[in-house]
């Protein structure tokens, strides 16, 4: 846990464990109360505590069971979309199996941004709605009475957000999903960053709605699109998911109030780490009443297991019909309490929000220097855009033999030629782990050679655009030259200087 947190937690009697925390024996049930093993330590995050760190982990094995096989057209599907991506570009294991992490190996892929996951307040508060969960009724979330904890959470959330209410739901994904179900209806135009997030695009389509995609960051592309095809709803991710790039969302409002739209804002990756006690993006930049709807996952900086979106008084009972909300179930106690209890430690956070903004300065600006072309983001999640898969795997595996550990994006989650390596830094990174960080990309530079990466070439010939543009009587842009990727002279091979 980082010290910012130590310093937060009170100290706490040692309470019964949880095996003497259950509640009256049920009879029916064959094994209760549950034996938990008391003398085996937990394992450290992520690991498996029957493989070797820094070794790939087999999947368990497990006797073959009789299947009825697969239609011949998902067989020729496989076959003509699958393998060959299996065979050529993964070699024959899955993507995402990479090396298993060690204790000491660098986790930079995660979204605990505040480094708060099994603080004891959160723990505790946890076990404590265990111990008392047996009257409750698992049940969708239409059906909770206005004094069951989720709805306190709501209004907790909605005065901290200053907005009129909130809706709680079982994910970021069901929020996204649910809300623009609600909000939109068939054919209207919803205008829709090109890297907003996959749920918000899934939304679009259950309501059938007009996906209208303008470019990425671009307000002046959206007021075109709006002006060719009316008043909508515009649809942004405050922090992009994939690059970290920062929504310029005092424009984006602009122009969405301009043309007559609704806006929502996902702020899956702004709440808890922007903003006055971590209240998102919108708060910081006083555009809060100004926004329609705001929308979060909270299993990044919350590190739980929720959603949740705002509604004004008009849409608060309606909104309930989110199709997510009525035909699944709800949150369990212990999760909901849970996040009440983070929501305490994230208001109080301020020392790990300095903290992580610090580190993807200072993380932000090695990279840069070393070569690597990250000047798409600003935020604390960092994408090492390699482009083709086959190549994100060479470099994801670089980064594991160094013991940095980040997440492999590939489509659908990217374009199929944008594939990365996604980094994401957190509070609670001690100083040596940055060090280590850093000695790990600068050793590996010279053998990725990041600045041949597509993603650097792009960002070079648009730094490029930007400085003609600003030359005297080329073009009004005031824009400074974004930084971009460039070899460090002490790599550049002589044949790579005309890059
Ligand atoms: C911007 C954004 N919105 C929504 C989601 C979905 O969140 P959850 O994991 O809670 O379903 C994510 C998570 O990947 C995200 O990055």
């Amino acid at each position: 846990m980082s010290e910012w947190l130590n310093a937060l937690a009170p100290a706490r009697p040692a309470g019964p464990g949880l095996a003497g925390a259950v509640g009256t024996p049920n009879p029916l049930l064959p094994l209760y109360p549950p034996v938990l093993p008391e003398t085996s330590p937990p394992h450290p995050p992520g690991t498996d505590p029957g493989a070797c760190p820094g070794t790939h982990a087999d999947p368990p094995s497990r006797r073959p069971v009789a299947h009825p096989g697969l239609s011949e057209t998902l067989r020729a599907r496989i076959a003509r979309e699958f393998m060959p991506r299996w065979t050529q570009e993964w070699g024959g294991r899955f993507f995402a199996e990479g090396r298993v992490p060690g204790p000491q190996s660098i986790r930079l892929d995660g979204n605990d941004y505040l480094s708060v996951a099994g603080h004891p307040d959160i723990v505790s508060a946890q076990i404590e709605a265990l111990r008392q969960q047996a009257g409750f009724t698992v049940q969708s979330s239409v059906f909770l009475r206005p004094d069951s904890p989720v709805h306190q959470f709501e209004c907790d959330m909605a005065d901290w957000l200053q907005v009129p209410n909130v809706v709680l739901c079982q994910s970021g994904y069901a929020a996204n999903l649910g809300l623009l179900q609600v909000i939109a209806e068939p054919d209207m135009p919803v205008y829709v960053d090109t890297l907003a997030h996959m749920s918000l695009w899934e939304g679009i389509r259950a309501a059938r709605a007009r996906p209208r995609p303008f470019r990425h960051n671009q307000p002046a592309h959206l007021a075109r699109c709006i002006r060719e095809h009316g008043p909508g709803v515009v649809v942004v991710d405050a922090v992009y998911s994939t690059v970290g790039a920062l929504c310029p969302l005092r424009e984006i409002v602009e122009v969405a109030e301009q043309g007559g739209c609704m806006i929502v804002v996902d702020e899956s990756h702004s709440l808890g780490t922007h903003g006055p006690q971590g209240r998102g993006l919108c708060a910081e930049l006083g555009l809060t009443h100004r926004v329609h709807f705001i929308t979060a996952s909270l299993a990044k900086a919350f590190a739980g297991r929720a959603g949740f979106f705002t509604v004004p008084e008009e849409l608060r009972y309606l909104s309930r019909g989110a199709f997510p909300n009525v035909f699944s179930s709800c949150l369990l106690p212990y999760e909901v309490v849970g996040l009440q209890a983070t929501l305490a430690l994230i208001q109080q956070a301020d020392a790990a929000r300095r903290r992580l903004h610090q580190l993807s300065h200072r993380l932000r600006s090695h990279l840069l220097d070393l070569g690597y072309p990250v000047a798409q983001g600003t935020e604390q999640i960092i994408a090492l855009e390699v482009g083709r898969e086959v190549d994100t795997l060479v470099v994801r595996d670089a980064l594991e033999a160094q013991d940095v550990f980040g997440a492999m994006f590939c489509a659908p989650a990217t374009s199929k030629e944008g594939a990365l390596v996604r980094l994401t830094l957190s509070a609670g990174l001690t100083d040596v782990e940055v060090q280590r960080f850093e000695r790990a990309l600068t050793q590996l530079a010279p053998t990725l050679k990041p600045w041949d990466w597509p993603a650097a070439r792009r960002q070079r010939r648009r730094a490029e655009g930007h400085r003609l543009q600003a030359l005297p009587g080329q073009g009004t842009s005031q824009d400074a030259a974004p930084a971009c990727a460039r070899a460090p002279a002490s790599c550049l091979p002589a044949e790579s200087v005309a890059h």
